[in-house]
């Protein structure tokens, strides 16, 4: 049943063309986007939003990250995000004009169930996105937006991320498109671009061998730091995770912005950085957090663009994606911090699909 993959979490790597293609199925038609067909929120509720707020735990968190941006820059909304652990004590305000979406692979996440009673008590909107149909945020909220992703048994998440980063990009330009906002005159090289995206995330996993080769390299590093900017930090906070919770491994990830506010005094010669660093139009700004790196003799990593001379001659080792637009960066540059995770775990003989003290989901509180 793993396909012959040695686990669950590197075949379910390998799916993610598939499930960002199954996500987008159906989803775009005439070169647009149409959630009309299964998302019961009219026109007329969509145009009264004042405000959405993302709520997940964990991964799903970062894939809200990653919507967050998306959102702040197709849609005129208020946009926040909040790890459901956090959202359902505070005080933030919820109104019946807020759209609340609880992003959950598996739809029974305590914490995200809790933080939905609590918006639902306040009259908000709530959507679920969710890989599980039928599941109890599913049924507790009045609008699902399913990923395509099927059954994910790797602890890890891997390919439920790249299924909730396509449905919420396609929520985002639904959104965007209905209210209004959505960049128009954009619209035909955003949605080309995004139906390459399952190409180019298989280009990426035809390179799963360089990756190997980097990772037996850093497999017996003790610490990493993991920096990324704009819509590359939540790609460094999630990579970061996946070495943490399959390898052991501590790895921070920072705002690359942040690392002279205090990380930097963590570098030295012994701590490998890797770099999410695109070409995108804060690339500068990441090129000169390496040198900051650099001077300090901390090993770089980096992840970008295929053909980028530059990141090439300042980094000690890249691994390289196919470009894309800015937006879509995500998609393709996760991609070799999941391998690069499970290579590392995999030479330190962990437990890769059952990690230590990790459940699939977390149930209670
Ligand atoms: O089922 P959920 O998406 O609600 O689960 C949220 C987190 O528990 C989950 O993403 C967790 O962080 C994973 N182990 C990440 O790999």
């Amino acid at each position: 049943e793993r396909g012959g993959y040695p686990h669950f979490m590197l075949k379910e790597i390998h799916e993610q063309g598939g499930v960002c293609r199954s996500t987008l199925k159906g989803r775009i038609s005439g070169g647009s986007v149409d959630l009309s067909g299964e998302l019961s929120m009219d026109e007329h509720t969509m145009i009264s939003f004042r405000a959405v707020h993302l709520i997940a735990c964990g991964t799903s968190y970062y894939a809200s990250l990653i919507a967050e941006r998306i959102f702040e820059r197709w849609t005129d909304l208020d946009v926040k995000v909040d790890i459901a652990s956090e959202y359902r004590y505070r005080d933030s305000k919820i109104t019946p004009d807020t759209l609340v979406v609880f992003v959950s692979q598996s739809g029974e996440t305590a914490d995200t169930l809790a933080a939905q009673r609590k918006a639902r008590a306040c009259g908000a909107y709530c959507l679920a996105v969710t890989n599980v149909q039928g599941s109890t945020l599913a049924r507790c909220c009045d609008d699902v937006l399913l990923l395509k992703a099927g059954p994910e048994i790797g602890v890890a998440a891997t390919k439920t991320f790249m299924g909730q980063i396509t449905a919420l990009y396609l929520l985002a330009m639904y959104i965007a498109k209905v209210r209004g906002t959505f960049p128009i005159e954009r619209e035909s090289e955003l949605i080309d671009e995004l139906l390459q995206i399952p190409y180019k995330i298989e280009t990426v996993l035809e390179r799963e061998h360089l990756i190997e080769e980097l990772a037996s390299k850093f497999a017996f590093s003790q610490n990493f730091l993991y920096l990324g900017r704009g819509i590359s930090f939540p790609v460094a906070l999630e990579g970061a995770l996946k070495l943490k919770e399959i390898s052991y491994i501590h790895a921070e990830a920072y705002a690359a912005g942040e690392m002279k506010h205090g990380p930097i005094a963590l570098i030295d010669p012994n701590v490998p950085v890797v770099v999410v660093a695109p070409k995108d139009s804060l690339y500068e700004k990441t090129l000169s957090n390496i040198q900051e790196a650099k001077a300090r003799h901390a090993p770089i990593i980096a992840v970008g663009f295929d053909g980028d001379e530059r990141l090439a001659s300042d980094a000690d080792h890249v691994l390289c994606v196919p470009p894309t637009l800015e937006e879509f960066s995500p998609f393709v540059t996760v991609v070799p911090l999941q391998l690069f995770a499970y290579h590392v775990a995999k030479k330190r003989g962990c437990e890769i699909d059952k990690p230590r003290n990790l459940a699939k989901s977390v149930t209670v509180e």
